[in-house]
């Protein structure tokens, strides 16, 4: 019998999968329809993960939660650190998709999921922040990242997506973060977009 991905998410969402079962799940994500909206690459998650269990990170916040995936990696490694994650989408059917699969996997008692503009709802996250992860409007990043900054703890990292794939809309972020004496940043590519990675001094 073939079990459809709607019928696994209800099925799954009483308890929390395993990290196995996770990996399932988000492999399963990238072939079903309207499961996937500008979502990062399977190596790129594996490389969040690392770098939450890094930054052995206790709170963290993603910008651009989009139908939740990355979310869920970082979700994993914070099963890990025993942290928790605020997660901002300003999209009703990404958030609604997002939370449908934080319930199904059993992360969303690990994910504060919000509705908003992150210009909006990023003041209102409380700090101290181990870990924030950039992923929505790139003119935005530079913006973005002076919401955060300040909420950061010494020793906390801000990575943010695309720095390779679409640098041009961000250049003034780029600029920022390559000269900025509170960080020091290097730029990686586990994927074919490219993060960049600040650790706060
Ligand atoms: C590249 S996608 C995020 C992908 C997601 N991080 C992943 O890999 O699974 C960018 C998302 O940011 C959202 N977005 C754009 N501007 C935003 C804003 N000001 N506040 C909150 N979300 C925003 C978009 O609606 C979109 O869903």
């Amino acid at each position: 019998m073939r079990i459809g991905f709607a019928c696994i998410l209800v099925a799954a969402a009483a308890a929390s999968m395993s990290d196995t079962d996770v990996l399932s799940f988000l492999e399963r994500m990238r072939t079903t329809p309207g499961q996937l909206y500008a979502n990062i690459e399977p190596a790129e998650g594996e490389y969040l993960r690392g770098l939450v269990r890094q930054a052995k990170a206790r709170k963290a916040l993603e910008i651009g939660t989009s139908t939740g995936y990355s979310g869920m990696w970082i979700a994993l490694g914070l099963r890990e650190t025993g942290g928790r994650l605020v997660t901002l989408e300003i999209d009703k059917a990404r958030y609604t998709t997002a939370t449908s699969n934080f319930r199904a996997t059993g992360l969303a008692a690990l994910i504060d999921a919000r509705l908003g503009d992150a210009l909006v709802e990023t003041p209102k996250v409380e700090g101290p922040l181990d870990f924030v992860f950039i992923d929505a409007h790139k003119p935005d990043y530079l913006r973005y990242y002076e919401l955060v900054l300040p909420k950061m703890r010494k020793g906390g990292v801000i990575a943010a997506h695309n720095v390779t794939s679409h640098p041009s809309p961000m250049r003034d972020f780029l600029d920022r973060i390559a000269n900025d004496p509170k960080v020091k940043t290097e730029i990686v590519n586990p994927g074919q977009q490219g993060f960049s990675v600040s650790w706060v001094r």
